[in-house]
């Protein structure tokens, strides 16, 4: 029997939340496990369709959520985006950015349109999201921002300069985030994924060689299931992780430590 004490640190019951990415992969998964924690969800992302099936895929699990497709390059449309979840459920008191593109272009393709979307959505939009949450979770006392970083936020792969340059830029957002904003009581860490199968992952779940020779580098011994992503998830929006700020957890089978 989990004692009180214990069992509070892990329950999000009533509080808001606001996911972005929630359309798909890992930013669903990480809403789906909110949900099951307590919080109230509200989706964001550009894809209105898959939005509407992760807002079903909760809402038939007796939880609460509610969706708004935007897109999120749209620097005009997060203010609004703020508004339309804290009508949905109260102001966020965790946000989740985990929207995110990597166009694995080779170095020499790249060019200006692909370079800002990239860092548009993996970086600008967190951290001008993450700032129109702040009064907010400053009213309510405190809030968890949890952002999505990668393997990429500390080594390179190939075809991937903006991407990497982006999630380098997400680690260090982090802990910016954290120095401004902890001692209102809004905790920033960042979770850094190794390999997951998602839409984003599709052209190295498509290659078998790599997916193994990815599975061998970690040192538990395979690639990550979304399932993976729960217990850090629900850990870093809650008040059991109220005293770590401005972290990035690998959650990455121990690729990383290899
Ligand atoms: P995914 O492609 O399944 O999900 C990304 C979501 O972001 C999609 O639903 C997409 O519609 C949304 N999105 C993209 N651009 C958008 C925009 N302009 N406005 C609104 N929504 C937009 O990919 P995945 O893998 O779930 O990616 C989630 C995050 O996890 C990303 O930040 C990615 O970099 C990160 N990540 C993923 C890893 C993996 O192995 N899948 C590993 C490390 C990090």
């Amino acid at each position: 029997m989990v004692s009180d004490v214990i069992h509070n640190l892990f329950d999000l019951t009533g509080r808001a939340a606001l996911c972005t990415g929630a359309a798909s992969g890992i930013g669903r998964r990480m809403a789906w496990a909110l949900s099951q924690a307590g919080a109230d969800v509200f989706l964001a992302d550009r894809d209105a369709g898959g939005l509407a099936e992760a807002e079903a895929e909760i809402r038939e699990t007796g939880r609460r959520a509610a969706f708004m497709a935007v897109d999120l390059t749209d620097r005009s449309r997060l203010q609004e985006l703020v508004k339309a979840a804290t009508s949905a459920f109260g102001p966020p008191r965790i946000l989740t950015n985990a929207a995110g593109i990597n166009l694995r272009q080779p170095i020499d393709q790249i060019t200006d349109e692909s370079w800002d979307l990239t860092l548009e959505i993996n970086l600008t939009a967190p951290f001008f999201l993450s700032r129109s949450c702040v009064p907010g979770m400053k009213a309510a006392g405190g809030g968890h921002i949890i952002n999505v970083a990668s393997l990429q936020s500390f080594r390179a792969f190939a075809n991937s300069a903006p991407y990497g340059a982006s999630k380098g830029g997400i680690a260090q957002l982090t802990r910016a985030m954290a120095e401004a904003w902890s001692a209102d009581g809004i905790i920033v860490n960042a979770i850094a994924p190794g390999f997951f199968p998602t839409k984003l992952t599709q052209p190295v779940y498509g290659n078998p060689e790599i997916l193994a020779h990815n599975a061998r580098m970690t040192a538990i011994g395979r690639n990550g299931e979304l399932e993976d992503l729960d217990g850090i998830t629900v850990f870093l929006a809650g008040p059991g992780s109220d005293y770590i700020t401005g972290q990035v957890i690998p959650v990455d089978g121990g690729f990383s430590a290899k």
